[in-house]
């Protein structure tokens, strides 16, 4: 018999697949990393356990005790599954700009949720970091996750999926594209890749309202830079200890309405129903074209599922009504 003792053993060793159609106008073969085979339909998962067993191994979460994350919803998922296989409470603090179909998630897989105001700074004690602090402080046998410097989010991805992309493309892949939020993705597949092969570019996708095409290009955390966005996943006001602008060639930055565009283009011409930073990122990688040539092979990875968006991005009248589509 081939089975998994329980979900969290289905974590990664996800497909590589070929994009096709919306691709046609590059000289090279581009690669998706289709993280929604994960069990909790993203990437995340990979990194919620590695936090987790980290914690443990350290003696921070023990029997009873309670996670508390603040997180855009796939994170929360990820570690909510483990919290259900290994017998912990969760509590995840989300922003109210996330897609209502992400709480609703969150709370089927047993996690409590509370929804805190996006348009607040980050120090400020409505915050959705400062809440999930504040929770951890007053909830006894707590553990703050804090995937933003928790080291084990990049780690996940140096040991897990970087390894992958490299076996999967048989150490040809040469480029990189991948938006970056906390930045564990990219810092840690980025920085494995690059051991491997120096040449290898890694190429990250931001948004307009974020701070880190700038931070990346001039050094300066440039607090004007920063506005609410749409865009879901990508892009911060902060920046975090995962992302290590060194292993970064270079940011590309998508706008909200063509990140939303693309992201129905994926699911309409090449079939991949997948989230809206998916559509950041193939919108990004068409923006770099002229960085590739017909012997590269450009992997980009995918974070989470079409269905956390059917309310926003997969909704014509939402499209329509933001001025997305006519
Ligand atoms: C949908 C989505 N895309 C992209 C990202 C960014 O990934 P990372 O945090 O590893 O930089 C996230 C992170 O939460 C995400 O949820």
């Amino acid at each position: 018999m081939d089975y998994a003792n329980n979900i969290l053993e289905t974590i990664g060793n996800t497909p590589l697949v070929k994009l096709n159609k919306l691709t046609a106008e590059l000289p090279c073969l581009v690669l998706a990393k289709y993280e929604t085979f994960n069990p909790g339909n993203s990437v995340k998962d990979r990194m919620a356990l590695q936090m987790v067993e980290d914690a443990e191994a350290a003696g921070l979460l023990k029997p009873g005790g309670t996670i508390i994350e603040g997180t855009s919803g796939n994170t929360g998922m990820g570690l909510a599954l483990a919290a259900v296989v290994k017998g912990y409470r969760m509590i995840c603090v989300i922003s109210d700009k996330q897609s209502k179909e992400k709480v609703d998630i969150l709370k089927a897989v047993g996690s409590e949720v509370y929804v805190c105001p996006t348009d607040v700074a980050p120090d400020d004690s409505q915050s959705y970091y400062s809440t999930a602090r504040r929770l951890s402080e007053e909830i006894p046998n707590s553990w703050y996750v804090n995937q933003y410097d928790n080291p084990s989010n990049t780690k996940a991805h140096y040991l897990s999926t970087g390894p992958e992309i490299w076996e999967q493309t048989d150490g040809k892949v040469t480029h990189f594209v991948v938006g970056v939020g906390t930045g564990g993705t990219v810092s840690g597949v980025g920085g494995y890749l690059k051991e491997q092969n120096p040449n290898i570019k890694v190429w990250g996708i931001d948004t307009y309202g974020s701070v880190f095409k700038k931070y990346h290009e001039t050094g300066i955390f440039d607090e004007n830079e920063i506005y609410p966005y749409v865009t879901e996943g990508i892009g911060e006001d902060i920046l975090p200890k995962n992302v290590n602008f060194d292993i970064i060639d270079g940011f590309t930055k998508v706008t909200d309405k063509d990140a939303a565009v693309y992201t129905q283009r994926l699911a309409k011409e090449e079939g991949m129903f997948l989230g809206n930073s998916a559509g950041a990122a193939i919108k990004g990688l068409l923006q770099l074209k002229e960085h590739f040539t017909k012997d590269d092979v450009v992997v980009v990875l995918f974070h989470d599922h079409g269905s956390r968006y059917v309310g926003k991005m997969f909704n014509d009248d939402w499209m329509r009504e933001k001025g997305y589509i006519e």
